[in-house]
């Protein structure tokens, strides 16, 4: 698959005051698979609801799709529907994202909204429903599970339309250890798929079997951006970036540490 799924030029984005994003440049090809990484409050989500045209760069010039990712362009009803068709973001909190009556109706939402035949859309919630194990809560409400079964249902409810990129905001964050190992496989599979995906994440033993290439964020900023491989094992970067946190060996443990006295 060949063109830009996303160019960004020395983005800019500011809630109120605290500046979140501070000179982002980066573009995406059609068919990466690219890993978001950084310390907390770096920006990670702040891009992807960019991504995603949920806010918009206050500096510099975004694209999506070789469109520009603006307010006024989104405004316009058949913009925005060619839009949400093509993308999907999968947020980190899944109670932003929920909001149906119960399961079925929820993975049903994205499919009638695209204006899918009653049978597709029935195939494709029975297929949902199995990947991520969520036919015995088909009738629940949402908003009454477990914080693990809400993100299984919000990822469910995004794959189930195949979008043509796909934006995963720490999608294994909550999930237990075979619903990860599940949906790591989903995004491993994707794999020269053509589909592209970007997921921020902090956890860096599945980042080389879901993603081919890493971006780094520090404090707003892209801090590196490269090849998995030689991302993560640039102990440098990802020690200066707070990826990774080693206490120090050999002395016995402060317990001044947290500022007690
Ligand atoms: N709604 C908001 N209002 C004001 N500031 C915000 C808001 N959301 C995020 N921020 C700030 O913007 C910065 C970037 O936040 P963001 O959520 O993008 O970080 P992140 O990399 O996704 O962090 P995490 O790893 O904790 O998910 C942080 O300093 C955060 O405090
Ligand atoms: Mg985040």
């Amino acid at each position: 698959m060949t063109g830009t799924a996303f160019d960004f030029r020395d983005v800019g984005y500011a809630y109120r005051s605290h500046r979140a994003l501070d000179g982002v440049s980066l573009r995406i090809d059609l068919g990466e698979r690219v890993a978001l990484l950084g310390a907390n409050g770096s920006g990670k989500s702040t891009l992807l609801r960019l991504m995603d045209a949920l806010a918009f760069a206050d500096r510099g010039a975004a694209f999506a799709l070789s469109a520009p990712l603006s307010e006024s362009a989104m405004q316009e009803e058949a913009v925005n529907f060619a839009f949400r068709r093509r993308v999907g973001l999968v947020f980190q909190n899944p109670d932003v994202q929920l909001f149906n009556p119960t399961v079925l109706d929820e993975l049903a939402f994205g499919p009638l909204q695209l204006g899918w035949e009653k049978p597709r859309v029935r195939a494709a919630i029975a297929v949902a429903l199995a990947r991520f194990g969520l036919a015995p809560l088909a009738d629940r409400s949402p908003h009454r599970l477990s914080g693990g079964e809400k993100k299984r249902v919000a990822l469910a409810s995004i794959l189930i339309t195949e979008p043509e990129i796909l934006l995963l905001d720490e999608p294994t964050a909550a999930l237990d250890p075979a619903s990860r190992a599940d949906l790591v496989g989903v995004l491993a599979q994707e794999r020269g798929s053509g589909r592209t995906i970007v997921v921020a994440t902090h956890d860096l033993d599945i980042v080389e079997d879901i993603a081919d290439r890493a971006i780094v964020l520090d404090q707003g900023a892209v801090a590196a951006d490269g090849p998995v491989a030689e991302i993560l094992h640039d102990i440098g970067l990802m020690r200066r970036s707070h990826l990774i946190f080693e206490p120090r060996r050999g002395r016995p443990a402060d317990p001044t540490a947290m500022g007690g006295s």
